[in-house]
């Protein structure tokens, strides 16, 4: 049995809870969940105890109404969802700009009267995972732990964001109850950030993150690779997104956008060991789109005897679900990690999911390569279920 926590009530945290209660119920098949059928840990004993926002439109309403809202139109959504109610969590700035009206238990308490309200909260809820799902915040790493502890005591507001606070309150539940996987799949740096890697491995935790990696950065990462291995000279990367949800339009906000990029373009160096000129960004909303993200990439390189090659890809893809499959896998491999006695973060499972896979200073990979990585560094440590093996 593995309990989680869902940060973020959004698109994607509507098709993991919707989606997983549908596999289930047997509705649907586990495609989109990359280790579906290869974990001894099963899809059905992942249980959702509590789900938190801060949109006035969400908070104490069923998670039934909100993914009625939010996907019904595409989905049909499980009665049993009525019973979860979604919980009131921190706010600090996320909202702000976006036109949303929000709450925040920091409207009403200080934030270390916040951080022991929720402490205390998931205490009776017994989460063993959290999955940040929250909109994406500007956010620089803290640095020093003790830094994060006076910030939190003094109620600094202005210089904590969501994410930071949410994974030191989930540290601070480790401290008091058991470890527990914080799964970040923002761009906000955690498990890049020094700070949160060791107050984790402190508490006998683990920390993966940041910013899932999901549609156009791994297909590009992938076409990177391809032209490497064949030594195929890279001359640019353009990489264009178009979507129409709150996310893209969250990320119309410069300081948003900022931090999408910086977990984004980071895979060029990495992976063709020299500085290819790229353009790799979310380029724009529009609202007609939906969660159908329009995405095109086009490269051009250098092949044999001088001569010049492109390649030119378009797709439309589904956004929300394509992250909703990973965390499938995340929830069990937070849990399984925890049971083999693992702390800190881990690379090997941070490079196949995160775009910006900590800690500090790894490189982003191939996902072809770290998919292999992966199943070997599992594999190695008893992770994978026997049959699949054989
Ligand atoms: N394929 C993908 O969808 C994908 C891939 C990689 C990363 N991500 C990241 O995952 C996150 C969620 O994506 P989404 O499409 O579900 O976005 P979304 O905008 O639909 O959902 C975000 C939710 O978080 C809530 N929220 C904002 N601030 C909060 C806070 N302080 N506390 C609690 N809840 C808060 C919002 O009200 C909203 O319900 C984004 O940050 C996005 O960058 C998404």
């Amino acid at each position: 049995m593995v309990k989680v926590v869902v940060l973020g009530m959004g698109m994607a945290a509507s098709h993991f809870i919707v989606g997983l209660e549908r596999l289930k119920n047997g509705e649907i098949e586990p495609y989109g969940v990359p280790l579906a059928g290869k974990l001894p840990l099963d899809i059905s004993e992942i249980e959702v105890v509590g789900v938190y926002d801060v949109d006035v439109n969400k908070v104490g309403k069923s998670v039934y109404d909100v993914a009625k809202e939010q996907i019904g139109s595409e989905v049909p959504i499980p009665e049993t969802l009525k019973k979860l109610k979604v919980m009131e969590g921190v706010h600090l700035r996320n909202l702000d700009r976006l036109g949303i009206e929000a709450t925040g238990l920091e409207y009403k308490k200080s934030l270390s009267s916040a951080l022991d309200h929720l402490v205390e909260q998931w205490g009776r809820m017994e989460p063993d995972v959290f999955i940040n799902v929250i909109t994406t915040e500007y956010a620089t790493p803290i640095g020093d732990l003790k830094y994060l502890e006076d910030i939190i005591a003094n109620n600094r507001v202005e210089e904590i964001s969501a994410g930071q606070f949410y994974a030191y309150a989930a540290a601070i539940y480790a401290s008091k109850y058991k470890p527990v996987t914080f799964v970040n799949l923002i761009p906000t740096p955690l498990a890049n950030d020094d700070a949160f890697v060791k107050l984790y491995t402190m508490y006998d935790s683990v920390l993966l993150g940041d910013d899932g990696a999901t549609g156009a950065t791994p297909f590009t990462a992938d076409t990177l690779e391809h032209l490497k291995e064949r030594n195929r000279f890279v001359e640019f990367v353009v990489q264009f997104n178009i979507g129409g949800n709150l996310d893209f339009y969250a990320l119309t906000d410069p300081d948003k956008n900022l931090m999408k990029e910086t977990t984004k373009s980071s895979i060029v160096r990495d992976i063709l060991g020299y500085e290819a000129p790229h353009y790799i960004k979310p380029t724009g909303y529009l609202e007609p789109l939906g969660d159908k993200k329009f995405v095109s990439i086009h490269l051009e390189y250098k092949t044999f005897n001088g001569l010049k090659d492109s390649i030119y890809v378009n797709m439309r893809i589904n956004d929300s679900p394509a992250l909703a499959g990973y965390m499938v896998d995340l929830a069990r491999l937070g849990r399984l990690v925890l049971d083999e006695g693992f702390k800190g973060t881990i690379y090997e499972i941070n490079a196949f999911y995160m775009k910006k896979p900590g800690p500090k200073g790894s490189p982003s990979i191939s996902r072809i390569v770290a998919y292999q990585k992966m199943i070997n560094w599992l594999e190695t440590n008893n992770i994978l279920v026997k049959t699949y093996l054989d």
